[in-house]
């Protein structure tokens, strides 16, 4: 059982991204610039989007941060979506997720320029995916296909299970993996008998968002397993369900530990896992910075061809 060290995937693609911030203000005198919206004030999302704006700060990225209160309007994000779509110096836009009720997070998605659209949200970007003809990829999908190519394991031809269907990773996951050759089962809550369709998986894909949920019965001999999951255990008795006993010093010490959708006795029958915390977390918000270049380097190609 091989650790895909995600972190240091991570900081090896975030030094190319410096190189790259620094080439593009030398030869063209450009500052990548990343607008991120936040509504409310979620723990979590607060922990993501400060993580976003260190890492942006420290490749060279200008980066802003426009915060509502839970009781905005769709509307007025998307007064502030308009505004950055038009400000030449911003190429990418985020909006984190998930917005506060009763938000519908299309009205204010569908907002965003394509152009700008740094998540790939969009259904015109979701759209292309689809298609095979992506431009842009959601950062974590993006980051889990990065570790996969880093440690030169192909998904062509394997049978892939992807748990969990949300538009930030497991559909666009899913439509990724098909396009790279893999079989995909894209299976989330109401799928029956998921244990058997996981027991077939040499790549498994866990982002449900539940503690533990894969456990070891479920996992064939050899898999490769990916851990989206990202949660908190507080609670001493969460603690003996999901975790393993040597980190008990650290979670008495700390009074929380950090653990993801597979249980971590299924990591012993796995060829290769991504740990939690260290494996997909550091790809993502990396990714994002890597979008944010990427569209910064479209708009400047953009703007060469209308001359
Ligand atoms: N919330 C959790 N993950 C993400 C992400 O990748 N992008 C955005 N915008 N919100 C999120």
């Amino acid at each position: 059982m091989a650790v895909l060290e995600g972190r240091l995937v991570a900081e090896k693609i975030q030094e190319e991204i410096r190189l790259e911030i620094e080439r593009l203000k030398s030869e063209r005198g450009v500052v990548p610039g990343l607008a991120v919206i936040m509504a409310g004030d979620d723990p979590a999302s607060r922990s993501y989007v400060s993580s976003k704006s260190r890492l942006a700060e420290k490749l060279g990225i200008r980066s802003e941060l426009v915060k509502f209160s839970a009781g905005v309007t769709a509307a007025e994000i998307a007064r502030v979506i308009a505004e950055r779509n038009a400000d030449p110096q911003t190429h990418a836009i985020l909006v984190q997720m998930p917005l506060p009720r009763p938000i519908d997070p299309w009205q204010v998605i569908d907002c965003i320029d394509p152009e700008k659209d740094v998540d790939a949200f969009h259904p015109y970007n979701q759209g292309l995916i689809l298609q095979n003809r992506g431009r842009i990829f959601p950062c974590t999908p993006l980051g889990i296909l990065r570790i996969l190519d880093h440690y030169s394991i192909d998904p062509a031809g394997m049978n892939a299970v992807v748990v969990g269907r949300s538009f930030l990773v497991g559909k666009p996951m899913a439509a990724m993996l098909t396009n790279r050759h893999a079989t995909v089962a894209l299976c989330h809550s109401r799928t029956q008998g998921l244990p058997a369709i996981l027991r077939e998986a040499g790549l498994v894909v866990a982002a449900l968002g539940k503690p533990g949920f894969i456990t070891v019965d479920m996992v064939k001999p050899g898999a490769v397993l990916v851990d989206v999951g990202i949660h908190h255990i507080e609670k001493e008795a969460d603690f003996e369900k999901f975790c393993p006993r040597s980190l008990h010093d650290a979670f008495k010490k700390k009074g929380s530990v950090i653990t993801g959708d597979i249980h971590f006795q299924a990591f012993a029958k796995a060829a290769h896992y991504t740990p939690v915390p260290g494996g997909v977390g550091p790809l993502t918000v990396t990714m994002l910075m890597h979008n944010t270049v990427e569209l910064c380097k479209r708009a400047i190609s953009m703007a060469n061809d209308k001359r």
